[in-house]
């Protein structure tokens, strides 16, 4: 239990880094926070019209997930996996770094799930993708795929990992509540579109 203590330390940490604030910054766009719809994801950056920051920054959030799944599970096995998953996801939403104030954990909850159960990952960024290609909300397409994330992992077999899932999507919606607002009052902008609030 120690060790699992200092998997999710170390996870979270890592998870803490807001890889979009650092590419804004490297890329000279300024503070992303000041941005679109102020949030710290890839999504925001794009709206700056950097895609290649953007990438960066989806990449590195998913990464930063991924890395940590993959190195608990190297070193102490598949609980101490899970674990990392879950405290990387939540240093995303609610980073040290930014007095506790982060994203909304989709690019971050994706690279986890990729990881911890990769069929179950690509069935999540399937749905993502599918509901972007007809929607064009970034949003939207989270809050679907973030929904049937449980359902894809006991459809695949996968239903250890269904209750992490289920915990994940509760808080994905509720780090989209400002979205979710937006989407029921037909404001919520397009991929590359800027946005307020
Ligand atoms: O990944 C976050 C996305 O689902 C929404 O981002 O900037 O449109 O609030 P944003």
């Amino acid at each position: 239990p120690a060790l699992l203590g200092v998997v999710g330390l170390l996870a979270y940490v890592l998870g803490s880094v807001p890889f979009g604030i650092v590419m804004a910054r490297l890329f000279g766009l300024g503070d992303l926070r000041k941005i679109g719809s102020g949030n710290i994801g890839a999504t925001n950056v794009l709206r700056t019209g950097n895609k290649l920051a953007a990438f960066l920054t989806l990449v590195l959030d998913a990464g930063k997930g991924g890395i940590a799944v993959l190195a608990a599970r190297a070193t102490l096995g598949e609980d101490a996996a899970q674990v990392a998953g879950f405290a990387a996801f939540l240093g995303h939403c609610f980073p040290v770094f930014l007095g506790f104030k982060g994203g909304k954990g989709v690019a971050t909850f994706l690279g986890t799930l990729l990881a911890l159960a990769w069929p179950v990952g690509l069935a999540a960024c399937a749905t993502w993708a599918a509901v972007a290609a007809v929607s064009r909300i970034s949003s939207l397409s989270a809050l679907v795929a973030a929904a049937l994330a449980p359902v894809w992992a006991i459809l695949l077999g996968n239903s250890a990992a269904a209750l992490l899932l289920v915990l994940l999507a509760g808080l994905i919606f509720w780090r989209h509540a400002g979205n979710i607002s937006r989407l029921l009052a037909g404001t919520e902008p397009r991929i590359g579109k800027s946005t307020k609030g």
